[in-house]
């Protein structure tokens, strides 16, 4: 569980010693013990927009590690089972509750709604130092139209960074199904692997500790031009080992 009194950093020093303690361009592989007793030992308030199989799923992932989450919907009165079972650090809100409250921004909504959450939310989103972009399209259930704009814009992560201009994205847990997030966490033999894809140096830093905090290891496969393989469908889709990842990875181009 996390401990928030138990470290007497401000945020703003935590961020920075995430941030301090990771070489730029490093890949989930690199040491991080050091780094991640100090970041399971302070909260860091996330919040959801999107709750969802899978956002509800990754939210309360992090709310039984005790950081404080809210989840986000535009309908967040239906959100109370939810918040009941991710326990005592979880809450539901609004959308632009959400954005006030979250220091990380999970994002885990259908593709299409990103655009109204740009249009809405993109310059105080601009101002976290990291959203977690799971989200997928999808011809089936978003239509052909976003499908053709993602792949215009070089595919999912740059399509992101477009509808979201200035926020620090790192996509993430985006072939990891909701069924699979609470079995698949801190398994045994080893921890199942996260391909993540990210252009800023900080955001990766914030979502690689983050991520193993929650039992499983991120794996930094590029930037988010590479994004276009952390969608499912590709090699990169499916569960994977860290290893597997890596050499999948190498592969492509
Ligand atoms: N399910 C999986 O196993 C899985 C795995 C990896 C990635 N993903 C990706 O994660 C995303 C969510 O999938 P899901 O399965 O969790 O879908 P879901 O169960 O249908 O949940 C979608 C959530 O988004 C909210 N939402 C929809 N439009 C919104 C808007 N304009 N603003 C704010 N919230 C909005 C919905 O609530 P309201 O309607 O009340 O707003 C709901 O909470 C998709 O892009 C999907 O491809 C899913």
């Amino acid at each position: 569980m996390v401990k928030a009194s138990a470290v007497s950093l401000g945020r703003r020093e935590f961020f920075e010693l995430i941030i301090g303690g990771i070489t730029l361009g490093a890949t989930a592989s690199a040491p991080l013990s050091a780094l991640g007793q100090t970041a399971g030992a302070t909260s860091i308030k996330i919040a959801t927009i999107g709750a969802g199989r899978e956002g509800g799923a990754i939210g309360t992932l992090f709310a039984k590690l005790g950081h404080p989450v809210m989840f986000s919907a535009r309908n967040p009165d239906q959100l109370k089972d939810l918040v009941a079972s991710a326990g005592p650090t979880a809450q539901a809100g609004t959308v632009a509750d959400a954005v006030a409250f979250g220091e990380v921004i999970l994002l885990v909504v259908p593709y299409p709604a990103i655009e109204e959450i740009g249009r809405d939310y993109g310059k105080a989103l601009a101002t976290k130092p990291l959203i977690i972009d799971v989200s997928n399209p999808s011809a089936g259930r978003d239509g052909d139209a976003i499908v053709k704009f993602v792949a215009d814009q070089g595919g999912a992560g740059l399509a992101t960074a477009k509808l979201l201009p200035g926020a620090h994205i790192v996509r993430a847990f985006n072939a990891i199904g909701a069924g699979s997030l609470a079995t698949d966490a801190h398994r045994p033999g080893g921890p199942g692997g996260v391909p993540i894809a990210g252009d800023d140096p900080k955001a990766v830093a914030l979502a690689i500790s983050l991520i193993k905090e929650t039992g499983f290891e991120p794996v930094l496969v590029g930037g988010l031009a590479k994004g276009k393989y952390l969608v499912p469908g590709t090699p990169l889709a499916g569960e994977h080992s860290p290893a597997e990842i890596r050499k999948i990875a190498a592969s492509l181009t």
